[in-house]
Parts: C-alpha cells; structure tokens; sequence
C-alpha cells in the first residue's frame, strides 16, 4: 500500500508531494493541529522540521501522531530529520532529566511506529534501534556531506572531533579522531559544559583536513579544533556536519578561525546548507 505523506508547514520541502497539515495557533500562541485527509487503514509518513522552537514543535508532532492514531491510521512513520533533546541520553548528575528517552517514549505512547532521522546524537551508528521503547531509523549523511567536500581537497584526511562521530570517518582510507577534553560546567542558569581543550593526536603536517561531526551547535568543539589543526600544521580544514545549529555566530567564528569551507545538511535551513535532504532520502 502507498504511503500517505503528510507534512507540517516548516517540512514540505522535504516531502514535496505530501498533503499539508492544517496547522495554526490560537491567540494565546498555543498550537492548533488537523489531518486534512482521511487516514483509516493507511499507512502515513508526517515530516516535520522540529527547529526553531523545538519545544513548541514537539507538543505539535505529538498532537498530530495522537490525533492520527484516534482516525485509524494503520502505520504512523515521522521524519524529523533533526532529533531535538538528543544530547541528554544520560543522567550525568543525580535528578536529571533523562530529556532524550522521555521525548522518544512520548512519540511512542502517540502511537509513532517509527521514527526516521539523521545522526541522531546518541545513536552514534547508522541503523535502526530501538530507544526508549520507540523504533528509531538513523541514517548518516557523512557519506553525502564527505562527497560534497572531497573534491575541493587535496588528498584530505577525514577527522572527527571526538570518540562520538568517530564512526562518520569509518571506512574512510586516511581517517583520524580527535579527543575532545571537556572542562566544568559554565555558572548561570546556561546548562552547558565547557571544552577545556581538542587534542589533534594525529599527523596533520601540510594536509588537507575535512573535519566531520553530527552537529555545530554553540561551534566550541569545531571552532576548537579547527585552531587545534591549524596549529598541528594542517594546510586547510574544511568542515561538515550533519546539522547546522550555529549559535552564538559560529558560523562566522568557523571562517574567522581559518575554516576554508563549511557544509552542513538543510535539515536546519542556513546559508551553508549545501546538501538538500531530498536528495539522499526518500521515502
Ligand atoms: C558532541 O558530542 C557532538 O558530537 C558535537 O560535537 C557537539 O554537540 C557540538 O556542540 P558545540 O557546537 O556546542 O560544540
């Protein structure tokens, strides 16, 4: 049976054929969600981007798979091609919130039977998982951002900027992992842990260099390493991620601190969105 695509607004891009979900809100800024189509016995794929406002879109893929489910859908697949609250898949402190499993368990107890996405943070391998009793399908654009860069490089040598993305250079010939030291908790309300320091222990005299990791958020464990590698000598480093977040200007701070090129995917639109989702995945 053909699947029914169906889309949020901020996502029709990525299912270019899909129906648009009605979706408004209401004065007090609160959501408003409808399945503008019969959807009994049918098997759906809903998209939605769940950035910016990552909490707000969340609330609203929840009222969607929920109300999905209540007309009867056979099979509710969603793609969220950026995974929000993935970094908190552990308590690292007594009493924390455990973000990344509640999240996952809410879209399960909606009724999501599967989840497609791309590098999901704590996956860290392309596969289909199951976390937080939530079938997840992750899938790695390393391969298609590497394609993008390779050709603008000299013999490069793949990097990762630590243990975490380590399996986005797997299979590469000439591959390297950094080691990301990371320092204390920053004071203030900000729930964010420093980089003390990236260590480049590998060989990058007169290289090219293409770094790779799943996302630049705040831009500390990229902007880092890419001085890290300037200083170890590289030649040029040219950097890719999964998604492109850039906070805190860092887009801009990656240029100033001597990144020949930055790619990322348009699961998060930016002007270095230069690998288009649709074109690696389709349903
Ligand atoms: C961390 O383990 C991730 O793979 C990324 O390196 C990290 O989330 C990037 O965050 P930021 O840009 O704030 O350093």
């Amino acid at each position: 049976m053909a699947e029914l695509l169906l889309a949020f607004p901020n996502a029709q891009d990525l299912l270019p054929r899909a129906q648009p979900i009605d979706f408004k809100l209401f004065p007090d800024g609160e959501s408003y969600v409808r399945i503008p189509t019969d959807v009994a016995g049918k098997d759906v794929l809903l998209a939605e981007r769940c950035w910016p406002e990552q909490d707000a879109c969340l609330i609203r893929l929840f009222l969607a798979v929920c109300q999905l489910r209540a007309m009867g859908a056979r099979r509710i697949r969603c793609l969220v091609p950026y995974l929000p609250y993935a970094r908190q898949d552990k308590r690292f402190l007594e009493g924390e919130a455990v973000s990344a499993q509640t999240i996952c368990r809410l879209l399960r107890l909606m009724g999501c039977d599967e989840l497609i996405t791309f590098d999901c943070h704590f996956l860290k391998k392309e596969g289909t998982f199951t976390f937080a009793g939530l079938r997840i399908h992750n899938i790695s654009l390393a391969r298609p951002l590497l394609a993008l860069l390779k050709p603008k490089a000299s013999r490069p040598l793949i990097v990762s900027p630590d243990v975490g993305a380590a399996y986005m250079v797997e299979g590469e010939k000439e591959k390297g992992v950094m080691k990301k030291v990371r320092g204390g908790y920053g004071r203030g309300r900000r729930a964010y842990r420093r980089i003390a320091r990236m260590e480049a222990r590998i060989d990058v005299r007169g290289r090219d260099v293409i770094l790779i990791d799943d996302m630049i958020s705040t831009g500390s464990t990229m902007v880092k390493a890419v001085r890290a590698l300037r200083r170890a000598g590289a030649r040029r480093v040219l950097c890719a991620a999964s998604h492109g977040l850039f906070l805190s200007g860092s887009l801009r701070r990656l240029r100033v601190a001597g990144a020949a090129d930055v790619v990322v995917s348009d699961s998060i639109p930016s002007p270095a969105s230069r690998l288009r989702l649709r074109e690696v995945w389709s349903p």
